[in-house]
């Protein structure tokens, strides 16, 4: 059984999910990088053992139940617990796209990832985060996901696009909340992030924020004190409307 704490982020290779890995082992927990492809994982563990960190990366393609069976599996066998999930692996695929013509496949591929994802990361590893003192969850959510901000016509995201996203991120902030509510007698808290519109692959070079900045409210969920919340949604400090 590990000493340190230990963190497992999905989609963990680059972006938001690399940066949380790194903040969170410079805090001095063990971080498991998950990624669905085994030499990218290996190269970001590399470079957050390179800066001193205790990293190891964690074969999880998100949409495989075996894949995440199987990580669960090896995760337990070396560790005993988790102490700490972060489901941050996600797709956007129809960036732009009108929901006249978003595919069937497209909202398919969209579900599959960003929301039956961290469902059956959730269900997989709980039993290990029933083993913490202080078992935390992150989704990654967005503001997109916002129904409320989304039918207010004054809003900008009324007038954005990409309903396969959109619609995705809306059921991931109530699976948060369905598991949150199950969970509220123990010690895990379950919360939902909205990063910020970040430059990475995702946010492309036109977003607002860097990197560092975007990974701000994963590590803020992630490291909750025992008085904290569950069952929100958060953007840094803010709570955002659901
Ligand atoms: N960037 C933004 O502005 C923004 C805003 C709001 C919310 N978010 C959310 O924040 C999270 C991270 O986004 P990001 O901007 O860092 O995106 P990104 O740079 O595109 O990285 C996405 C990560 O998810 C991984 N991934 C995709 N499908 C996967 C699967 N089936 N199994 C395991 N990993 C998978 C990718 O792996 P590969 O390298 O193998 O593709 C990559 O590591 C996402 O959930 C996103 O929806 C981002």
């Amino acid at each position: 059984m590990s000493e340190s704490k230990v963190a497992l982020i999905t989609g963990a290779n680059k972006g938001i999910g690399f940066e949380t890995a790194r903040q969170l082992g410079q805090q001095g927990m063990t971080v498991l990088i998950g990624a669905r492809d085994a030499a990218k994982g290996e190269q970001a563990a590399k470079t957050l053992q390179a800066e001193g960190i205790c990293a190891e990366a964690v074969v999880l393609d998100v949409t495989s139940r075996a894949s995440v069976d199987a990580a669960a599996e090896t995760v337990g066998n070396k560790y005993g617990h988790l102490d700490i999930l972060v489901n941050n692996a996600g797709v956007f695929l129809d960036w732009g796209t009108s929901a006249f013509a978003v595919t069937e496949d497209v909202l398919r591929q969209t579900y599959e990832t960003n929301v039956l994802g961290p469902f059956r990361m959730i269900q997989a590893f709980l039993p290990l985060l029933k083993k913490s003192p202080a078992g935390r969850i992150v989704n990654l959510s967005s503001v997109l996901g916002s129904t409320g901000l989304a039918a207010d016509p004054s809003t900008v995201y009324s007038k954005s696009r990409g309903a396969a996203y959109a619609t995705s991120k809306a059921a991931l902030n109530m699976l948060t909340v369905a598991f949150a509510n199950e969970l509220r007698r123990t010690n895990i808290k379950v919360n939902n992030a909205h990063p910020g519109w970040v430059k990475t692959e995702m946010g492309g070079a036109g977003a607002q924020m860097e990197i560092p900045e975007g990974a701000q409210t994963s590590v803020r969920l992630a490291t909750l004190p025992a008085d904290g919340p569950t069952a929100g949604f958060f953007h840094k400090d803010d709570t955002l409307p659901w």
